[in-house]
Protein backbone atom coordinates (compact mmCIF):
# COMPACT_ATOMS: atom_id res chain seq x y z
CA UNK A 1 0.00 0.00 0.00
CA UNK A 2 1.72 2.88 -0.80
CA UNK A 3 1.84 6.19 1.59
CA UNK A 4 0.11 9.34 1.27
CA UNK A 5 1.36 13.48 1.61
CA UNK A 6 -1.27 15.70 2.50
CA UNK A 7 -0.89 18.93 1.52
CA UNK A 8 -3.41 22.00 2.91
CA UNK A 9 -3.61 25.47 0.68
CA UNK A 10 -5.78 27.57 1.68
CA UNK A 11 -7.25 25.92 4.72
CA UNK A 12 -8.18 22.69 1.95
CA UNK A 13 -6.29 19.27 2.19
CA UNK A 14 -4.97 17.49 -0.72
CA UNK A 15 -3.71 14.21 -0.94
CA UNK A 16 -0.56 12.68 -3.28
CA UNK A 17 0.59 9.48 -3.56
CA UNK A 18 4.25 8.66 -2.46
CA UNK A 19 6.08 6.76 -5.16
CA UNK A 20 8.69 4.25 -3.57
CA UNK A 21 11.90 3.51 -5.88
CA UNK A 22 13.95 0.15 -5.90
CA UNK A 23 16.37 1.58 -3.85
CA UNK A 24 13.54 2.48 -1.13
CA UNK A 25 14.17 6.44 -2.39
CA UNK A 26 10.68 8.34 -1.83
CA UNK A 27 8.79 10.64 -4.53
CA UNK A 28 5.60 12.76 -4.02
CA UNK A 29 4.24 12.15 -7.09
CA UNK A 30 2.39 16.23 -7.93
CA UNK A 31 0.95 15.33 -11.09
CA UNK A 32 -2.39 16.04 -10.55
CA UNK A 33 -1.19 19.61 -7.87
CA UNK A 34 -1.97 22.21 -10.21
CA UNK A 35 -5.86 21.13 -11.17
CA UNK A 36 -7.03 20.08 -8.16
CA UNK A 37 -5.85 23.13 -6.44
CA UNK A 38 -7.29 25.19 -9.42
CA UNK A 39 -3.62 26.64 -10.29
CA UNK A 40 -1.29 26.69 -7.31
CA UNK A 41 2.19 25.11 -8.27
CA UNK A 42 5.64 24.37 -6.69
CA UNK A 43 8.93 26.18 -7.05
CA UNK A 44 12.32 24.72 -6.66
CA UNK A 45 15.51 27.22 -8.26
CA UNK A 46 18.00 24.73 -9.43
CA UNK A 47 15.65 21.42 -8.98
CA UNK A 48 17.78 20.97 -5.67
CA UNK A 49 14.15 18.93 -4.73
CA UNK A 50 12.43 17.90 -7.77
CA UNK A 51 12.97 14.62 -9.46
CA UNK A 52 12.32 14.88 -13.28
CA UNK A 53 11.55 11.44 -14.03
CA UNK A 54 12.04 7.83 -13.00
CA UNK A 55 14.96 6.02 -14.49
CA UNK A 56 16.09 2.91 -14.18
CA UNK A 57 20.15 3.42 -15.29
CA UNK A 58 22.41 4.79 -12.63
CA UNK A 59 21.45 5.07 -8.99
CA UNK A 60 23.50 7.49 -6.51
CA UNK A 61 23.72 7.85 -2.52
CA UNK A 62 24.70 11.73 -2.20
CA UNK A 63 24.86 10.30 1.70
CA UNK A 64 26.93 7.44 1.48
CA UNK A 65 29.11 8.10 -1.64
CA UNK A 66 27.26 4.93 -3.62
CA UNK A 67 27.04 5.36 -7.36
CA UNK A 68 25.92 2.07 -9.52
CA UNK A 69 25.26 1.84 -13.18
CA UNK A 70 22.35 -0.46 -14.13
CA UNK A 71 23.18 -1.95 -10.54
CA UNK A 72 26.90 -2.59 -11.14
CA UNK A 73 29.08 -0.94 -8.18
CA UNK A 74 31.52 1.83 -9.87
CA UNK A 75 34.26 0.76 -7.97
CA UNK A 76 34.05 -2.82 -10.13
CA UNK A 77 33.25 -1.44 -13.35
CA UNK A 78 36.43 0.65 -12.82
CA UNK A 79 38.35 -2.29 -12.02
CA UNK A 80 37.01 -5.07 -14.20
CA UNK A 81 35.10 -3.50 -17.43
CA UNK A 82 35.93 -1.49 -20.12
CA UNK A 83 34.77 1.46 -21.14
CA UNK A 84 33.16 0.38 -24.45
CA UNK A 85 31.03 -2.74 -22.32
CA UNK A 86 30.25 -0.14 -19.77
CA UNK A 87 28.51 1.78 -22.54
CA UNK A 88 26.86 -1.29 -24.01
CA UNK A 89 25.38 -1.74 -20.13
CA UNK A 90 24.25 1.87 -19.81
CA UNK A 91 22.82 1.58 -23.69
CA UNK A 92 21.18 -1.58 -23.20
CA UNK A 93 20.59 -2.30 -19.67
CA UNK A 94 22.72 -5.16 -19.05
CA UNK A 95 26.42 -6.55 -19.89
CA UNK A 96 27.41 -8.02 -22.81
CA UNK A 97 28.30 -11.44 -24.22
CA UNK A 98 31.49 -11.60 -25.55
CA UNK A 99 29.52 -11.45 -29.26
CA UNK A 100 27.23 -8.89 -28.40
CA UNK A 101 30.17 -6.62 -27.33
CA UNK A 102 31.55 -7.62 -30.97
CA UNK A 103 28.53 -6.96 -32.51
CA UNK A 104 28.17 -3.46 -31.42
CA UNK A 105 31.98 -2.94 -31.88
CA UNK A 106 31.64 -3.88 -35.36
CA UNK A 107 28.89 -1.45 -35.83
CA UNK A 108 30.25 1.10 -34.86
CA UNK A 109 33.65 0.57 -36.83
CA UNK A 110 31.42 0.30 -39.89
CA UNK A 111 30.16 3.49 -39.13
CA UNK A 112 33.03 5.32 -37.96
CA UNK A 113 33.95 7.38 -41.00
CA UNK A 114 33.14 10.84 -41.01
CA UNK A 115 31.96 12.82 -44.44
CA UNK A 116 34.72 14.63 -45.98
CA UNK A 117 32.83 17.80 -46.03
CA UNK A 118 32.05 17.96 -42.10
CA UNK A 119 36.24 19.28 -42.67
CA UNK A 120 35.06 22.29 -44.37
CA UNK A 121 32.80 23.53 -41.09
CA UNK A 122 36.00 22.56 -39.21
CA UNK A 123 38.44 24.55 -41.36
CA UNK A 124 35.98 27.56 -40.50
CA UNK A 125 37.37 27.77 -37.01
CA UNK A 126 39.96 29.57 -35.86
CA UNK A 127 42.64 27.87 -34.50
CA UNK A 128 42.06 29.03 -30.84
CA UNK A 129 38.31 28.16 -30.77
CA UNK A 130 37.66 26.01 -27.58
CA UNK A 131 37.66 22.59 -28.39
CA UNK A 132 33.82 22.48 -26.70
CA UNK A 133 32.07 24.87 -29.09
CA UNK A 134 33.59 22.88 -32.38
CA UNK A 135 32.62 19.68 -31.19
CA UNK A 136 29.05 21.02 -30.06
CA UNK A 137 28.74 22.40 -33.68
CA UNK A 138 30.37 19.43 -35.46
CA UNK A 139 27.75 17.30 -33.65
CA UNK A 140 25.07 19.17 -34.62
CA UNK A 141 26.45 19.13 -38.35
CA UNK A 142 26.29 15.79 -38.30
CA UNK A 143 23.00 15.76 -38.71
CA UNK A 144 22.92 17.35 -42.19
CA UNK A 145 25.12 14.31 -43.89
CA UNK A 146 22.90 11.61 -41.37
CA UNK A 147 19.30 13.27 -42.18
CA UNK A 148 17.81 9.21 -41.16
CA UNK A 149 19.40 9.63 -37.79
CA UNK A 150 16.68 12.19 -36.56
CA UNK A 151 14.58 9.52 -36.56
CA UNK A 152 13.98 6.91 -33.68
CA UNK A 153 10.00 5.26 -33.12
CA UNK A 154 11.62 2.16 -34.23
CA UNK A 155 14.38 -0.22 -32.30
CA UNK A 156 16.19 0.16 -35.90
CA UNK A 157 16.26 3.45 -36.50
CA UNK A 158 17.49 4.32 -32.29
CA UNK A 159 19.71 1.56 -32.65
CA UNK A 160 21.38 3.03 -36.19
CA UNK A 161 21.31 6.43 -34.83
CA UNK A 162 23.22 4.87 -31.17
CA UNK A 163 25.47 3.38 -33.10
CA UNK A 164 26.41 6.56 -35.81
CA UNK A 165 26.99 8.98 -32.69
CA UNK A 166 28.82 6.24 -30.94
CA UNK A 167 31.06 5.91 -34.10
CA UNK A 168 31.19 9.51 -35.14
CA UNK A 169 31.67 11.54 -32.00
CA UNK A 170 35.45 10.22 -30.79
CA UNK A 171 36.31 11.40 -34.87
CA UNK A 172 35.29 14.74 -33.98
CA UNK A 173 36.53 15.02 -30.36
CA UNK A 174 40.14 13.86 -32.04
CA UNK A 175 39.81 16.45 -34.86
CA UNK A 176 39.43 19.14 -32.57
CA UNK A 177 42.71 18.18 -30.96
CA UNK A 178 44.40 17.78 -34.28
CA UNK A 179 42.61 21.30 -35.16
CA UNK A 180 44.78 22.86 -32.44
CA UNK A 181 48.18 20.67 -32.74
CA UNK A 182 47.88 21.30 -36.62
CA UNK A 183 48.43 17.77 -37.78
CA UNK A 184 46.50 15.87 -40.19
CA UNK A 185 43.48 14.64 -39.64
CA UNK A 186 43.12 10.81 -38.64
CA UNK A 187 41.36 7.80 -39.75
CA UNK A 188 41.82 6.09 -37.16
CA UNK A 189 41.93 2.08 -37.73
CA UNK A 190 39.42 -0.31 -37.45
CA UNK A 191 41.85 -3.14 -35.90
CA UNK A 192 42.49 -1.19 -32.71
CA UNK A 193 39.71 -0.64 -29.79
CA UNK A 194 37.12 1.90 -29.28
CA UNK A 195 39.73 3.68 -26.73
CA UNK A 196 43.31 2.82 -28.67
CA UNK A 197 41.36 4.12 -31.82
CA UNK A 198 40.65 7.52 -30.00
CA UNK A 199 43.70 7.86 -28.63
CA UNK A 200 45.25 7.14 -32.02
CA UNK A 201 43.12 9.42 -33.72
CA UNK A 202 43.84 12.17 -31.17
CA UNK A 203 48.11 12.01 -30.95
CA UNK A 204 49.18 9.75 -33.70
CA UNK A 205 51.97 11.46 -35.95
CA UNK A 206 51.45 10.75 -39.78
CA UNK A 207 55.00 9.39 -40.11
CA UNK A 208 54.93 7.32 -37.44
CA UNK A 209 53.77 3.86 -36.10
CA UNK A 210 50.51 3.57 -33.61
CA UNK A 211 52.00 2.48 -30.53
CA UNK A 212 50.26 3.36 -27.13
CA UNK A 213 51.75 2.72 -23.39
CA UNK A 214 49.56 0.16 -21.63
CA UNK A 215 49.58 2.63 -18.30
CA UNK A 216 47.88 5.66 -20.68
CA UNK A 217 45.32 3.06 -22.81
CA UNK A 218 44.13 1.81 -18.91
CA UNK A 219 44.14 5.28 -17.14
CA UNK A 220 42.01 6.66 -20.08
CA UNK A 221 39.36 3.50 -20.00
CA UNK A 222 39.38 3.62 -16.68
CA UNK A 223 38.59 7.80 -16.86
CA UNK A 224 36.09 7.32 -19.67
CA UNK A 225 34.40 4.63 -17.13
CA UNK A 226 34.12 7.02 -14.74
CA UNK A 227 32.41 9.91 -16.47
CA UNK A 228 30.14 7.39 -18.20
CA UNK A 229 27.08 8.41 -16.16
CA UNK A 230 25.22 10.47 -13.41
CA UNK A 231 21.68 10.36 -13.04
CA UNK A 232 20.26 13.37 -13.88
CA UNK A 233 22.96 16.23 -13.70
CA UNK A 234 23.13 19.56 -15.47
CA UNK A 235 23.98 17.92 -18.87
CA UNK A 236 22.00 14.76 -19.06
CA UNK A 237 18.71 16.84 -17.85
CA UNK A 238 19.41 19.00 -20.98
CA UNK A 239 19.89 15.98 -23.17
CA UNK A 240 16.29 14.87 -21.91
CA UNK A 241 14.33 17.99 -22.39
CA UNK A 242 15.74 18.71 -25.80
CA UNK A 243 15.13 15.22 -26.70
CA UNK A 244 11.51 15.72 -25.26
CA UNK A 245 10.46 17.64 -27.73
CA UNK A 246 11.56 14.88 -30.22
CA UNK A 247 14.27 16.33 -31.72
CA UNK A 248 16.73 14.05 -32.88
CA UNK A 249 19.64 11.97 -30.71
CA UNK A 250 22.82 14.53 -31.98
CA UNK A 251 20.85 17.38 -31.03
CA UNK A 252 20.42 16.57 -28.28
CA UNK A 253 23.88 15.33 -27.53
CA UNK A 254 24.82 18.93 -29.04
CA UNK A 255 23.22 20.51 -26.48
CA UNK A 256 24.13 18.47 -23.88
CA UNK A 257 28.00 19.08 -24.37
CA UNK A 258 27.06 23.22 -24.10
CA UNK A 259 26.10 22.42 -21.08
CA UNK A 260 28.79 20.40 -19.90
CA UNK A 261 31.29 23.05 -20.97
CA UNK A 262 30.33 25.41 -18.12
CA UNK A 263 32.91 25.54 -15.47
CA UNK A 264 30.45 24.57 -12.70
CA UNK A 265 29.64 21.27 -14.55
CA UNK A 266 31.93 19.38 -17.01
CA UNK A 267 34.41 22.72 -17.47
CA UNK A 268 35.32 22.06 -13.78
CA UNK A 269 38.46 19.90 -14.52
CA UNK A 270 39.79 22.25 -16.95
CA UNK A 271 39.13 25.22 -14.32
CA UNK A 272 40.29 22.94 -11.48
CA UNK A 273 44.26 23.02 -13.46
CA UNK A 274 44.18 26.21 -14.37
CA UNK A 275 43.71 26.57 -10.18
CA UNK A 276 46.59 24.49 -9.51
CA UNK A 277 48.79 26.08 -11.93
CA UNK A 278 47.59 29.65 -10.18
CA UNK A 279 47.92 28.48 -6.81
CA UNK A 280 51.59 27.55 -8.02
CA UNK A 281 52.95 30.40 -9.93
CA UNK A 282 52.03 32.10 -6.73
CA UNK A 283 54.19 30.25 -4.71
CA UNK A 284 52.11 27.54 -3.92
CA UNK A 285 50.69 28.70 -0.64
CA UNK A 286 47.07 26.90 -1.26
CA UNK A 287 45.85 28.55 2.37
CA UNK A 288 45.69 32.11 0.55
CA UNK A 289 43.27 30.50 -1.74
CA UNK A 290 41.32 28.54 0.79
CA UNK A 291 40.81 31.41 2.69
CA UNK A 292 39.22 33.12 -1.16
CA UNK A 293 37.21 30.09 -1.89
CA UNK A 294 35.27 31.00 2.25
CA UNK A 295 35.35 35.13 1.73
CA UNK A 296 31.84 35.31 0.63
CA UNK A 297 33.04 38.77 -0.85
CA UNK A 298 35.51 37.23 -2.89
CA UNK A 299 33.71 35.02 -6.27
CA UNK A 300 36.85 32.56 -6.13
CA UNK A 301 35.24 29.01 -5.88
CA UNK A 302 37.58 26.16 -4.87
CA UNK A 303 36.86 24.32 -8.03
CA UNK A 304 36.64 20.71 -8.38
CA UNK A 305 35.09 20.65 -4.97
CA UNK A 306 31.28 20.66 -3.89
CA UNK A 307 28.45 18.93 -5.62
CA UNK A 308 24.66 19.07 -5.89
CA UNK A 309 24.25 15.66 -4.37
CA UNK A 310 27.59 13.99 -3.09
CA UNK A 311 27.57 15.18 0.85
CA UNK A 312 30.40 12.91 1.60
CA UNK A 313 33.29 12.04 -0.32
CA UNK A 314 32.60 11.74 -4.86
CA UNK A 315 33.35 7.52 -5.33
CA UNK A 316 34.79 8.69 -8.26
CA UNK A 317 37.14 11.45 -7.13
CA UNK A 318 38.63 8.19 -4.38
CA UNK A 319 39.42 6.30 -7.74
CA UNK A 320 40.54 8.68 -9.57
CA UNK A 321 42.95 9.80 -6.94
CA UNK A 322 44.30 7.05 -6.42
CA UNK A 323 45.05 6.10 -10.22
CA UNK A 324 46.45 9.44 -10.43
CA UNK A 325 49.36 8.50 -7.72
CA UNK A 326 49.62 5.50 -9.93
CA UNK A 327 49.61 6.71 -13.29
CA UNK A 328 51.99 9.81 -12.54
CA UNK A 329 54.42 6.87 -10.56
CA UNK A 330 54.17 4.49 -13.56
CA UNK A 331 55.28 6.97 -15.89
CA UNK A 332 57.62 8.85 -13.46
CA UNK A 333 55.91 12.02 -13.57
CA UNK A 334 56.81 14.64 -11.14
CA UNK A 335 54.18 16.97 -11.18
CA UNK A 336 53.79 19.69 -8.45
CA UNK A 337 49.98 19.99 -8.80
CA UNK A 338 49.53 16.98 -7.54
CA UNK A 339 50.96 18.15 -4.26
CA UNK A 340 49.18 21.21 -4.37
CA UNK A 341 45.72 19.55 -5.18
CA UNK A 342 46.91 16.96 -2.59
CA UNK A 343 47.83 19.51 0.32
CA UNK A 344 44.94 21.70 -0.77
CA UNK A 345 41.90 18.85 -0.25
CA UNK A 346 43.66 17.87 3.47
CA UNK A 347 43.42 21.35 4.55
CA UNK A 348 39.89 21.80 2.93
CA UNK A 349 38.42 18.36 4.49
CA UNK A 350 39.38 19.72 8.21
CA UNK A 351 38.35 23.08 7.22
CA UNK A 352 34.98 23.88 9.31
CA UNK A 353 33.78 26.32 6.21
CA UNK A 354 33.80 22.86 4.05
CA UNK A 355 33.03 20.48 6.52
CA UNK A 356 30.08 22.21 7.72
CA UNK A 357 28.54 23.10 4.13
CA UNK A 358 29.67 18.83 2.90
CA UNK A 359 32.22 20.67 0.55
CA UNK A 360 34.43 16.91 -1.21
CA UNK A 361 36.39 16.59 -3.69
CA UNK A 362 34.44 15.78 -6.70
CA UNK A 363 35.43 13.69 -10.19
CA UNK A 364 36.98 17.00 -11.39
CA UNK A 365 39.53 17.98 -8.66
CA UNK A 366 41.86 14.92 -9.58
CA UNK A 367 41.05 14.40 -13.54
CA UNK A 368 42.64 17.30 -14.67
CA UNK A 369 46.21 15.70 -13.22
CA UNK A 370 46.03 12.78 -14.95
CA UNK A 371 44.70 13.77 -18.41
CA UNK A 372 47.96 16.12 -18.06
CA UNK A 373 50.51 12.68 -17.52
CA UNK A 374 48.60 11.48 -20.52
CA UNK A 375 49.59 14.12 -22.54
CA UNK A 376 46.22 15.62 -22.97
CA UNK A 377 46.09 19.65 -23.33
CA UNK A 378 43.76 21.32 -20.48
CA UNK A 379 41.86 22.87 -23.04
CA UNK A 380 40.67 18.96 -24.37
CA UNK A 381 39.70 18.16 -20.67
CA UNK A 382 35.86 18.96 -21.24
CA UNK A 383 36.22 17.18 -24.55
CA UNK A 384 37.07 13.97 -22.71
CA UNK A 385 34.99 14.03 -19.63
CA UNK A 386 32.16 14.70 -23.12
CA UNK A 387 33.58 11.23 -24.75
CA UNK A 388 33.05 9.28 -21.52
CA UNK A 389 29.43 11.12 -20.83
CA UNK A 390 28.09 10.02 -24.02
CA UNK A 391 26.89 6.69 -23.39
CA UNK A 392 25.09 7.83 -20.21
CA UNK A 393 23.57 10.91 -22.47
CA UNK A 394 22.62 8.07 -25.03
CA UNK A 395 21.38 5.55 -22.60
CA UNK A 396 19.11 8.95 -20.93
CA UNK A 397 17.98 9.86 -24.28
CA UNK A 398 16.52 6.30 -25.09
CA UNK A 399 15.06 5.63 -21.78
CA UNK A 400 13.27 9.28 -22.24
CA UNK A 401 12.01 8.03 -25.86
CA UNK A 402 11.15 4.66 -24.91
CA UNK A 403 8.97 6.03 -21.87
CA UNK A 404 7.40 8.32 -23.86
CA UNK A 405 7.73 10.54 -21.24
CA UNK A 406 5.94 14.50 -22.20
CA UNK A 407 7.41 17.46 -23.71
CA UNK A 408 9.74 19.08 -21.23
CA UNK A 409 7.90 22.40 -20.04
CA UNK A 410 8.48 23.81 -16.66
CA UNK A 411 6.04 26.07 -14.87
CA UNK A 412 7.07 29.56 -13.43
CA UNK A 413 5.75 32.12 -10.27
CA UNK A 414 5.68 35.20 -12.53
CA UNK A 415 6.60 38.15 -10.28
CA UNK A 416 7.12 40.57 -13.17
CA UNK A 417 4.83 44.27 -13.73
CA UNK A 418 0.82 43.28 -13.22
CA UNK A 419 -1.38 44.61 -16.47
CA UNK A 420 -0.64 48.22 -17.53
CA UNK A 421 -1.71 50.44 -20.18
CA UNK A 422 0.45 51.08 -23.11
CA UNK A 423 1.95 54.77 -23.33
CA UNK A 424 2.87 56.76 -26.24
CA UNK A 425 6.66 57.62 -26.96
CA UNK A 426 6.07 61.25 -27.21
CA UNK A 427 4.27 60.62 -23.12
CA UNK A 428 7.08 58.90 -21.78
C1 LIG B 1 30.16 18.01 -12.06
O1 LIG B 1 25.43 17.01 -11.02
C2 LIG B 1 26.38 16.19 -11.33
O2 LIG B 1 26.27 14.99 -11.16
C3 LIG B 1 27.61 16.83 -11.95
C4 LIG B 1 28.79 15.90 -12.19
C5 LIG B 1 28.48 14.85 -13.24
O3 LIG B 1 29.12 13.78 -13.21
O4 LIG B 1 27.66 15.16 -14.17
O5 LIG B 1 29.16 15.25 -10.98
C6 LIG B 1 30.00 16.69 -12.71
O6 LIG B 1 29.64 18.98 -12.55
C7 LIG B 1 30.90 18.09 -10.73
C8 LIG B 1 30.93 19.53 -10.16
C9 LIG B 1 32.03 20.33 -10.86
N1 LIG B 1 31.94 21.77 -10.45
C10 LIG B 1 32.87 22.31 -9.66
O7 LIG B 1 33.79 21.69 -9.13
C11 LIG B 1 32.69 23.82 -9.47
C12 LIG B 1 32.87 24.17 -7.98
N2 LIG B 1 31.72 23.64 -7.22
C13 LIG B 1 30.57 24.44 -7.12
O8 LIG B 1 30.42 25.60 -7.79
C14 LIG B 1 29.36 23.81 -6.46
O9 LIG B 1 29.80 23.04 -5.42
C15 LIG B 1 28.45 23.00 -7.38
C16 LIG B 1 28.03 23.81 -8.54
C17 LIG B 1 29.15 21.76 -7.83
C18 LIG B 1 27.22 22.60 -6.57
O10 LIG B 1 26.59 23.77 -6.21
P1 LIG B 1 25.18 23.75 -5.40
O11 LIG B 1 24.76 22.37 -5.11
O12 LIG B 1 24.24 24.66 -6.14
O13 LIG B 1 25.58 24.37 -4.03
P2 LIG B 1 25.67 25.92 -3.72
O14 LIG B 1 26.34 26.64 -4.85
O15 LIG B 1 24.33 26.39 -3.29
O16 LIG B 1 26.70 25.94 -2.47
C19 LIG B 1 26.23 25.67 -1.14
C20 LIG B 1 27.21 26.41 -0.24
C21 LIG B 1 27.32 27.91 -0.59
O17 LIG B 1 27.72 28.58 0.59
P3 LIG B 1 26.57 29.32 1.50
O18 LIG B 1 25.80 30.22 0.57
O19 LIG B 1 25.73 28.18 2.07
O20 LIG B 1 27.38 30.07 2.55
O21 LIG B 1 28.55 25.89 -0.42
C22 LIG B 1 29.38 26.91 -0.97
C23 LIG B 1 28.46 27.95 -1.56
O22 LIG B 1 29.09 29.24 -1.56
N3 LIG B 1 30.20 26.27 -2.01
C24 LIG B 1 31.49 26.53 -2.23
C25 LIG B 1 31.87 25.66 -3.26
N4 LIG B 1 30.82 24.91 -3.64
C26 LIG B 1 29.79 25.29 -2.86
N5 LIG B 1 32.35 27.41 -1.65
C27 LIG B 1 33.61 27.40 -2.15
N6 LIG B 1 34.07 26.59 -3.15
C28 LIG B 1 33.21 25.71 -3.72
N7 LIG B 1 33.64 24.91 -4.69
Amino acid sequence: MSQIATLEVNGKKYEFPILEGTENELAIDIKTLRGVTEGVTTIDAGFKNTGSCKSAITFLDGEKGILRYRGYAIEELADKADFLETSYLLIFGELPTEAELQKFHDDILEESLVDEEMKKILDGFPKSAHPMGVLSALTSALIAFNPESVNADSKEEMYSAIVKIMAKFPVLAAWTLRKKTGLPLDYGDKHLGYVQNLYKMMFNKPNDEFKINPIVLNALDKLLILHADHEQNCSTSTVRIVGSSHAGLFASISAGISALWGPLHGGANQAVIEMLEDIKNDGGDYHKYLAKAKDKSDPFRLMGFGHRVYKNFDPRAKIIQVAAEEVLADLGIVDPVLDIARGLSEEALKDEYFKSRNLYPNVDFYSGIIYRALGIPVEMFTVMFAIGRLPGWIAQWKEMRENHEPIGRPRQLYVGKTLRGFVPIEKR
